[in-house]
């Protein structure tokens, strides 16, 4: 059986569509759909054979828990208990947007949507389609990434097809992402609020709104376990090996140059990550801008993509400059990082 796609622009949801994609859920069926940060796998969150399905269709571990996605506010309180003023406050600046915040979760969600854990993450993604197909799929949908456990987060239906195209009930092709970057999670069961994945909504501007913000310790590169149970596996990670490289931008060009030249004369096929600005700087192996510098949210866009044809490719030895970005590079290298496995050279 070939897969099921319906391809629509991502600001015209077609109703006729998205009402059978709904009754698709509300069976208890899977669809992929875009959302303005990554592709999500969406499956009812309130029924535990759809939240089973959906970790079997990704081969995700039954730990990891799912974000429940959301239409409005009112849907907020029957999924989540003892929901602070900060929390609101913050719902009022960035819902709907790439934001997911965790609280304590009612009796209503299942432990098999949370993986087990007291608390359910949320988000009110602002996609035009993501909203239609909420609404008509009865109001609560988890959808983690719609990518197999592992791969990079799909930023277009073409990698939702590679990845699952034979697990889901439905694909919806909404286009290509416009973050390319999965949510900004911030843990409100902690006393301080906790940043437990970076994203588009910086770690500054939460702090405008918050005041007081911390960073999971668990997202440094010691030993501590990350909160977010998804973020302590090596996700992201393309089949080459990847190597970042650090310092002042002549230097890593340089060095970059170098290290390619040498696995290259050994035979190895090379990949290099580069910028618009910088692309002119590598004569060989396979080059792949992954935006402007000075426009970072191409940068953002990109990644995925990116890893994903160096995957195409079967590159073996992958080398990239870093992009320390002012308001998207703590998501960018958070992601570029554990992609590398923390490898990373400094000149
Ligand atoms: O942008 C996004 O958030 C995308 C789109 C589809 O909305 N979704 C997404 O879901 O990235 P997923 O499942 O790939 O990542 C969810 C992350 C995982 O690291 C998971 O461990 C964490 O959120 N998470 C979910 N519920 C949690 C909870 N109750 N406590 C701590 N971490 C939680
Ligand atoms: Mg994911």
């Amino acid at each position: 059986m070939g897969v099921r796609i319906v391809k629509m622009q991502w600001d015209h949801p077609r109703m006729d569509a998205i009402k059978k994609a709904g009754q698709i859920l509300k069976d208890g069926g899977l669809v992929a759909f875009p959302t303005e940060t990554v592709y999500g796998l969406g499956g009812n969150a309130l029924d535990v054979c759809a939240s089973h399905k959906i970790y079997t269709a990704k081969g995700r571990p039954s730990d990891n828990p799912l974000i429940i996605h959301i239409a409005d506010m009112e849907s907020l309180n029957l999924i989540a208990d003892e929901i602070p003023p900060a929390a609101l406050k913050l719902a009022c600046k960035y819902w709907p947007g790439p934001l997911t915040m965790i609280f304590k979760k009612s009796d209503q969600v299942p432990y098999q949507t949370t993986g087990g854990l007291d608390s359910v993450a949320v988000r009110i993604p602002s996609h035009p389609i993501a909203q239609e197909l909420i609404r008509a799929g009865g109001g609560y949908v988890a959808a983690p990434s719609a990518n197999r456990s592992g791969r990079p987060s799909p930023t277009r239906a073409a990698h939702v097809i590679d990845d699952l195209g034979d697990q889901v009930d439905l694909i919806i092709d909404g286009g290509s992402v416009e973050i390319g970057l999965e949510s900004t999670i911030v843990d409100f069961t902690e006393a301080v609020p906790t940043i437990l994945r970076p994203g588009f909504i910086s770690e500054a501007m939460l702090r405008e709104i918050l005041g007081d913000v911390l960073m999971d310790p668990g997202l440094g590169t010691d030993n501590t376990p990350p909160k977010a149970p998804g973020m302590k596996y090596r996700h992201y990670a393309p089949s080459g090996q990847l190597t970042i490289v650090e310092g002042d931008p002549d230097a890593v060009a340089d060095c970059i140059r170098k290290l390619s030249k040498v696995k290259m004369d050994q035979g190895y096929a090379v990949g290099i990550i580069c910028t618009d600005e910088t692309r002119t700087q590598y004569p060989d192996g396979v080059v792949l801008s992954i935006g402007r510098l000075e426009n970072e949210e191409t940068i953002g866009r990109h990644l995925y993509d990116v890893l994903r044809t160096f995957d195409d490719n079967q590159v073996a030895y992958i080398y990239s400059e870093s992009f320390h970005t002012p308001q998207l590079g703590q998501a960018i290298m958070n992601r570029l990082l554990k992609a590398a496995g923390y490898q990373v050279i400094e000149v």
